[in-house]
């Protein structure tokens, strides 16, 4: 299946196929071009070997696993690396990997040589369904997730389904934390698919799942490329979600059920008893968390780093049904005092 992000100049194929790993020639001109292949030490080797096999001229470069490589020293390290074999501006920087690799990847794409091409190749669900389309790159500072980036559009997305049979099931849950999302923001039928699953059988659904994950998201962007609007409501959950990763020093929540138990928290304050009900069921029938033992007094003033704070006010997503978000903008204060929490 191929869907198109319609971005004018900027726009992509996102092809969702197994084994279109082994096909990246077919997707993305490789010849007579340096190809650069970023992977990280936790994702199998093979994928990376397939890819760089493909390619004339590739090499295969590894960062250390885990969210500690989106920062500036290995960025750093990165540049260095791509310099040393020779990379010009119409060479090719390939991410295979989850959202770590393909978040320093892009960032890279943005800023070597002031830009170049890069393709992304998502091996986790989460980055399936969420980071690779979009175009958003970032590394990390040590004040906090995220704080330099650039808006850098891949040049196609390869999404193969395979690689998430080496997945281990805790990051298999914490993308499923993306997808409910995505259910609960947009699409009630997907949201009802889900009801019927759980982490064991998800499985057998998956390929449809994460297309229509993808579509959502692309739809969103088309809309929004530049995150000024709509595509705020991909944050759903998110606002509490940080706060309760940066509260735990993002240590004891991963991304995905941080963002499950911020949806959960959030619903409980704004969506009628049915709905919060079935939500934390979905949650909950995915391994993922619908509250955390921290006190709203100490996650609020939290929140108030969040990045959709502008000035004294805070914008959040609130889903009161299924399928639908809307944007709500309150004083910072207020949202503190209504969530319970003390002033920040
Ligand atoms: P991750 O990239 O750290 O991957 C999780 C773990 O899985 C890693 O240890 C990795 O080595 C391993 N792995 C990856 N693929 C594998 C496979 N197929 N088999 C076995 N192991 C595999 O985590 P993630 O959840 O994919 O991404 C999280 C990152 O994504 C965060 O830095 C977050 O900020 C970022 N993110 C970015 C966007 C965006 O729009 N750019 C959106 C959401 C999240
Ligand atoms: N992951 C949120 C976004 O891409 O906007």
């Amino acid at each position: 299946m191929k869907l198109t992000m319609q971005l004018k100049s900027r726009s992509y194929d996102i092809i969702l196929k197994a084994g279109c790993l082994a096909n990246l020639h077919q997707f993305t001109n490789v010849q007579h071009r340096k190809v650069f292949v970023l992977t990280d030490s936790g994702v199998p080797a093979a994928y990376a070997q397939t890819v760089a096999a493909q390619c004339p001229e590739a090499t295969v470069y590894t960062i250390p696993q885990g969210e500690g490589s989106k920062c500036l020293k290995v960025y750093g390290q990165v540049l260095q690396a791509m310099l040393a074999f020779g990379m010009d501006r119409r060479d090719l920087l390939v991410a295979v990997g989850g959202g770590v690799v393909g978040d320093i990847t892009g960032f890279a794409a943005a800023t070597y040589l002031r830009g170049m091409d890069y393709v992304q190749i998502p091996t986790t669900l989460l980055a399936q369904v969420d980071s690779s389309v979009g175009g958003k790159t970032a590394i990390d500072l040590p004040g906090g997730k995220n704080l330099v980036g650039a808006f850098k559009q891949p040049v196609c997305v390869l999404c193969d389904p395979d690689t998430l049979r080496t997945l281990p099931r805790k990051f298999l849950a914490d993308g499923m934390g993306e997808v409910i999302k995505y259910g609960m923001i947009w699409d009630e039928k997907l949201f009802a698919l889900l009801e019927q699953y759980d982490l064991d059988r998800i499985h057998e659904v998956m390929d449809q799942v994460i297309a229509s994950c993808v579509d959502i998201k692309r739809q969103v962007v088309e809309h929004d490329e530049f995150d000024t609007g709509e595509r705020m409501i991909l944050n759903f959950g998110h606002t509490l979600g940080h706060a309760v990763e940066s509260y735990y020093h993002y240590v004891t929540y991963t991304h995905g059920s941080a963002v499950a138990a911020g949806m959960c928290m959030m619903a409980k304050k704004t969506c009628s008893e049915d709905v919060y009900q079935r939500l934390c069921r979905c949650v909950t029938a995915y391994e993922l968390p619908t509250k955390v033992l921290a006190p709203m007094a100490e996650l609020v003033p939290l929140c108030g780093n969040d990045k959709k704070r502008a000035s004294a006010s805070l914008r959040f997503i609130v889903c009161q049904h299924i399928g639908k978000a809307e944007i709500r903008s309150m004083p910072f204060t207020e949202f503190a005092a209504w969530m319970g929490g003390k002033q920040a």
